[in-house]
């Protein structure tokens, strides 16, 4: 979700204004999600790398996320949401992670759209940590560093139980990662939009949604690969 500070520059108004307007469309996504049946959302909401920002930027920023948790967190339990924060939980203001923990142990047994808010999250520290639960496993002898496949390696990152993305959109202009799921987005397909975040609209999601719908898919392979037989559940 990028674009918010360019956004508020352009109306001569603070960056925090530029925030602000972007939570309008994380609600709308959220909502077209769900909606949509999608089984998983993971919204990039704050990196690792933008700790480094102004003082005065990131505690904005984090007062948004305890409002917007506070405002929201009924009505994503309503449409049965199942919240979940991936990142760095440690380094979040305590009373964002008190807040952050209640609102997963409201809606963890919910069975709508899967929600996960990256928060002090960065696809390296991801990797990293994996790595060290593993090794934590090798420590004790429950896990020979020989015996680690893909399936340890993905089955220790924040997303273990979620599946790889399909699709991935990026507001704002750049054409880059940026630290997100490193892992994870080996095979998804890439959207970028040229319009801001706070501006994204249902129409924008669509035409994401329609690039996607685009894609032939083929996994490394020559054909795409057959679609499940009928009756029997997909991946
Ligand atoms: C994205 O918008 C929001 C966060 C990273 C928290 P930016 O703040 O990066 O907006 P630009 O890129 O400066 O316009
Ligand atoms: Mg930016």
């Amino acid at each position: 979700m990028d674009g918010n500070g360019r956004w508020a520059a352009a109306r001569g108004l603070p960056r925090h204004a530029g925030h602000k307007a972007g939570i309008s469309p994380v609600r709308m996504v959220i909502q077209e999600c769900s909606q949509r049946g999608v089984e998983a959302l993971t919204l990039f909401a704050f990196s690792s790398e933008n700790w480094g920002r102004p003082s005065i930027e990131v505690s904005g920023i984090m007062n948004l996320f305890l409002d917007a948790l506070e405002r929201e967190t009924a009505q994503l339990h309503a449409n049965r949401v199942r919240v979940r924060i991936v990142g760095e939980r440690r380094t979040l203001p305590v009373r964002l992670q008190a807040l952050v923990a209640a609102a997963q142990a409201q809606t963890a047994g919910n069975d709508g759209l899967r929600l996960q808010l990256a928060v002090s999250y960065g696809g390296r520290w991801d990797i990293v940590q994996a790595n060290q639960r593993l090794a934590e496993q090798c420590l004790v002898g429950a896990l020979n560093p020989r015996d680690i496949t893909e399936a340890h390696f993905a089955g220790a990152l924040e997303l273990a139980d979620v599946p790889d993305p399909d699709l991935f959109i990026r507001t704002g202009g750049e054409r880059r990662i940026s630290n997100f799921l490193l892992w994870n987005l080996a095979y998804t397909e890439l959207y970028f939009s040229d319009g801001l975040w706070p501006d994204f609209s249902v129409a924008h999601f669509e035409e994401a949604l329609a690039f996607f719908a685009q894609r032939e898919r083929r996994f490394g392979l020559t054909y795409p690969p057959p679609p499940p037989a009928a009756g029997q559940a997909g991946s």
